[in-house]
This record gives structure tokens, sequence and C-alpha cells, in this order.
């Protein structure tokens, strides 16, 4: 059975992830807000995932890459964006395979690994994903991993010149309990 493993993003993952990318174009298309040009740069990559580090640092994101377990290769991205504490403790999720890693449940495997590490060790309360409502691939995915469908955000996104209306899921944190603001300390 093929396994995965969501990791946090190293300054090294820059090249795998641009072979990954390149190799993928048709297959993610529309998915991002970036230029393919500025995507498919090494530097300008590398660069990214420095923001993003520098970031995570602060407390504000968690950024992944799914690998695939048994041959240790960077197949796609996962990661936990805005992550908000005090009274909302949430954050939004997103993730993207290679064309070739798609198929496998890698995908399905890397959403629950991620909200598990929100819920228990970010101790967050609610994770949200934003779907495009014809992407039914990435709304299985979060069917699988018992998101629930909440409603249509309208022109929510701004990717290839112009706003997309997208589906909001929302998945709440098992320990949810009236009255409780965040999980019991264990132990
Ligand atoms: C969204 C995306 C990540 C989904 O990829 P995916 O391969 O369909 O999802 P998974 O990795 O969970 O794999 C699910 C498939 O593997 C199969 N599978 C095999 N073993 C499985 C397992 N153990 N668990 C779950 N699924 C398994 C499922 O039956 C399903 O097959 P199907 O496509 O024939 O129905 C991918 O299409 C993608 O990268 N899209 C572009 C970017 C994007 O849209 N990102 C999301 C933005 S919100």
């Amino acid at each position: 059975m093929t396994r995965t493993v969501v990791r946090l993003v190293r300054p090294d993952d820059a090249e795998p992830l641009v072979s990954a990318l390149a190799a993928s174009r048709d297959h993610l298309s529309g998915s991002f807000p970036t230029s393919w040009d500025d995507l498919l740069d090494v530097g300008a990559q590398r660069r990214r995932i420095d923001r993003a580090l520098r970031t995570h640092t602060e407390g504000r994101n968690w950024p992944g890459v799914i690998t695939d377990a048994d041959t240790g290769q960077v197949v796609g991205r996962a990661a936990l964006h805005d992550i908000a504490h005090g009274s909302r403790r949430c954050c939004f999720i997103s993730y993207w395979l290679a064309a070739s890693a798609t198929g496998a449940g890698h995908a399905t495997r890397a959403v629950t690994q991620l909200t598990s590490l929100a819920f228990d060790d970010l101790r967050l309360h609610r994770v949200d994903a934003f779907v495009r409502p014809a992407n039914t691939a990435s709304l299985a995915v979060l069917q699988r991993c018992a998101f629930e469908r909440i409603g249509v955000a309208r022109r929510h996104t701004y990717v290839n010149g112009d706003w997309h209306d997208e589906t909001l899921l929302q998945k709440i944190a098992p320990w949810d309990a009236p009255g409780l603001l965040e999980p019991p300390a264990s132990g």
C-alpha cells in the first residue's frame, strides 16, 4: 500500500517542487494566483519557501510538502494558512499533487494528517477549505476527510484575471464541546 508523509517544507525542496510543477502544468492550470514563469523559477520558488518558513516561525502558517513515504519523493504541497489564535482558533488548508501522483490517496492522507496536526498539535478549533464548485477531485478529498459543506463564498479568489466563487467546507476539532476554548491538557 502507498504511504504518505506530510513534513515541513525545506529550502532544498525548491528543485523537486519545480520539477513536479513543470511536469503537471496542464493538471494544475488555474490552481495558483502566481504566474507560471515565477512558479517554474527555482530561485523564486526558494524565496517563496523562505518566506513561508519565516511566517511559520511566527505561528501564522504551516507550510508542508507531501511525500511518498516509500520513495521519499516530493509529490505535492499541503499547507495550513492564516492561522488565527485567540477566540477564533482556525486556519484554512490548501493542497496540490503532481499529475503523476494522483489517484493513489496521497491527498486524502495528507489532508487527514494536516487536520490532525491542526487540532492536536496547534490546538486549533476549525479548519476551513475553499474549493471551486467544479473541482470534483478536491471536493471528494474533503468528503473522504469528513469536511462539512457550508455554502458558496461568492467571488472569493482572484486567479487568472478574475474573481471566482468557491465552496466553503469546514471541519471542527474532535475535542469541541460546549464552553471549551481549547483542548484539555493531556496527561
Ligand atoms: C485535488 C487533488 C489533490 C486530488 O487528487 P486525487 O489524486 O484525486 O486525491 P487522492 O490523492 O486523495 O486520491 C484519490 C483517488 O485515489 C484512490 N485511492 C486509492 N487508494 C486510496 C486511499 N487509501 N485513500 C483514498 N483514496 C484512495 C481514490 O479512490 C481516488 O480515486 P479516483 O480519482 O479514481 O476517485 C488533485 O486533483 C490536484 O492536485 N488538483 C489540482 C490542485 C487542486 O485542485 N487543489 C485543491 C484546491 S482546493
